[in-house]
């Protein structure tokens, strides 16, 4: 994501102009080692102070919607399935606007 910056700023020591355009990398917030305690560490119940889903006027305007949607999908494996059990190492896409994710082979364990 990118903003353009409105007046001179300084910001972590650099520069910015008025009228530059600045990059924005949500995904190295989330990985930010002075906010989050073992930042590359995926903890699953760890405070809520992410920003996947931006900051500020620009926040997501489905983000309830998404949160919403993972919520009922994990819902409904979780009613089918006891384990899911990863069995290859997991494919990513090469972005460097997402951290996405093109193939995770799975084994599903039926719950009975
Ligand atoms: C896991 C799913 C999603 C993620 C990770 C996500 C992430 C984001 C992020 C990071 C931004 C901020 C963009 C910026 O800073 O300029 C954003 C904005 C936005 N998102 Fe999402 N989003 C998701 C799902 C959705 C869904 C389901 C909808 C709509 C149904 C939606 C609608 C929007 C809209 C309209 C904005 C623009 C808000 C604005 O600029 O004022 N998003 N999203």
């Amino acid at each position: 994501m990118r903003r353009t910056a409105l007046q001179d700023y300084t910001l972590g020591g650099k520069n910015i102009k008025e009228g530059d355009k600045v990059s924005m990398w949500y995904l190295s917030g989330n990985h930010d080692e002075t906010v989050f305690d073992n930042a590359d560490q995926l903890i699953i119940d760890r405070p809520n102070a992410h920003v996947a889903f931006g900051f500020g006027v620009h926040r997501c305007m489905g983000n309830r919607l998404a949160g919403m949607q993972l919520r009922i999908l994990w819902e409904e494996i979780m009613q089918r399935f006891s384990y899911v059990e990863v069995v290859d190492d997991i494919k990513r896409l090469p972005n460097n606007f997402i951290r996405g994710i093109k193939d995770v082979p799975v084994r599903l364990h039926p719950l009975h």
